[in-house]
């Protein structure tokens, strides 16, 4: 694996129906119980994880299909994410996990759902992934730097940032983000 000079730690992409290493470090903050959303989540891999760790996971996703195959423990959710009434009213979540999923006009709605002390774990394609197939289409691909400047953006405090080339299960390039929504006092999550 190769990361261009934005990375920090190197953690290995997922085979896709496998948790993503980067979502597993994350999620293993949460205290049991707490709440965790997987937003477009396909076959909600990141869901069933999280439920298997003790937490309270939500799938959501406009694709019932592929949400039916979900083992019972996830609450499963179906709604179109990206046109219509935001399906969310004052919910928050003390996670809210995106994945292999691009849609930039409610990126800042769906930051909203992260609750005080909660995180945002991001990771999908950026620019260049083009020369190694699908995503190409540039509404698919993140910016550099991209995931940073909409946390911030957001009123999230970013956490960890890594941007670059991965080599399982594919070459893809990639880019992904965990931040922090401050709590009322203004303190950040503990990370440790
Ligand atoms: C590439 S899959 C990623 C699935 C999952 N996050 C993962 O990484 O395994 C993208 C998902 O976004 C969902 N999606 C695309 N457009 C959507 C929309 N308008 N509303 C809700 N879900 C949508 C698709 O149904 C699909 O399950």
């Amino acid at each position: 694996m190769s990361f261009s000079p934005h990375c920090g730690a190197s953690v290995a992409l997922a085979p896709a129906r496998s948790p993503s290493p980067w979502v597993q470090r994350w999620l293993a903050l949460l205290p049991p119980g707490a709440t965790v959303l997987d937003f477009a989540a396909g076959s909600g891999r990141h869901a069933q994880y999280a439920h298997r760790r003790g937490l309270r996971a939500t799938a959501i996703d406009r694709d019932r299909g592929a949400l039916g195959e979900l083992d019972p423990g996830p609450m499963v959710r179906i709604a179109d994410l990206e046109s219509g009434a935001w399906p969310f009213a004052d919910e928050r979540f003390d996670a809210v996990v995106v994945t292999n999923y691009l849609f930039r006009p409610r990126f800042a709605l769906l930051a909203a759902l992260v609750a005080p002390g909660g995180l945002l774990i991001c990771e999908t394609f950026a620019q260049g992934n083009e020369r190694f197939g699908k995503p190409s289409n540039p509404n698919f691909l993140l910016a550099a730097g991209e995931l940073c400047e909409r946390s911030r953006r957001a009123g999230l405090s970013v956490v960890a940032y890594e941007h670059g080339l991965v080599e399982q299960p594919r070459s893809a390039v990639i880019q992904r983000v965990c931040a922090t929504r401050p709590d009322r006092d203004g303190a950040l999550r503990r990370l440790g």
